[in-house]
């Protein structure tokens, strides 16, 4: 069951992971329901930014620690591009919550979620990388969608969507690297599902408690119309569930490997014409 990243991953492109800093100007916020007036799939959006900061910093320190362990040096050239495009992730989602603390919202879970993240220190590196890549599955999953459904976020306000689609688009990028880590450091299968049913009853439980609690907060949760909006979202063809479910499904194959969906091309087109909304930076010098 343990495969190096070069025999389970014949599909990764193996490019290197370019660090982009986004040209955008968040300091005059932007409205309460940015995306297309719909109230619920703003505040699901805004709940998974509030995650960012904290978790970002976890998938990071995550990485980092096996790095020392790994002899391929392609494999630490990708980690170090890992780094760079989560902490500019970090950096601009932390920006970001900010309006949305001015908005009057707020993070709800996070003296829990840092509380679940100091625990996992006592985790071994495996363990760590092994619950970051679930986590970076369910991120991968997500971005696709951004990337390749009209309905996701074709009618968000600028500048939220040009972020949401630069955050997609390097979501995809480096969607292999934790599980290539972990690969390389001999992890097998039984720990890979064991920590991704940990994770998706935790991302599924914290995504939907944080989108209640700004719902609340924003006056919107007991409206029907919310619960409508909720529900289109979920259910209609393309929409969160039935897009998502046979990606989520196939991580329990044993064989799976993250390129296997083959999306790479998704981000090509937008990079090429959009180039004046972001500056191409380098990898972090100190890891
Ligand atoms: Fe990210
Ligand atoms: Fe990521």
């Amino acid at each position: 069951m343990n495969m190096s990243p070069q025999e389970n991953s014949p599909n990764s492109p193996r490019k290197p992971l370019q660090v982009r800093q986004l040209k955008i100007d968040l300091s005059q916020g932007f409205s309460r329901h940015w995306l297309g007036g719909d109230a619920f799939r703003t505040h699901l959006y805004n709940a998974q930014s509030y995650s960012f900061p904290l978790g970002e910093q976890y998938f990071i320190d995550s990485v980092r620690a096996a790095l020392p362990m790994l002899k391929d040096e392609q494999l630490k050239e990708e980690i170090k591009g890992f780094i760079g495009q989560e902490a500019s992730h970090r950096h601009i989602h932390m920006q970001y919550n900010q309006q949305l603390d001015a908005q009057g919202l707020s993070y709800f879970l996070e003296g829990y979620v840092a509380w679940r993240i100091r625990t996992a220190a006592m985790l071994s590196v495996q363990s760590n990388l092994a619950i970051t890549m679930a986590y970076e599955h369910f991120t991968a999953i997500f971005a696709d969608g951004v990337l390749s459904e009209p309905c996701w976020i074709g009618d968000a306000e600028e500048p939220l969507k040009t972020l949401w689609t630069w955050h997609s688009i390097e979501e995809t990028e480096h969607k292999s690297v934790a599980f290539d880590s972990y690969l390389a450091l001999g992890g097998g299968y039984f720990r890979r599902i064991a920590w991704f049913l940990y994770v998706s009853m935790l991302f599924s439980v914290d995504t939907t408690v944080q989108t209640m609690h700004c719902l609340y907060k924003d006056g919107q949760l007991f409206k029907p119309k919310t619960w409508w909006q909720a529900l289109r979202y979920c259910l209609r063809p393309r929409g969160l569930l039935w897009f998502s479910l046979p990606h989520v499904l196939a991580y329990f194959n044993p064989g799976f490997q993250p390129w296997e969906r083959k999306n790479l091309h998704l981000t090509e087109q937008w990079l090429v014409e959009q180039s004046n909304t972001y500056r191409e930076i380098g990898k972090p010098a100190q890891i």
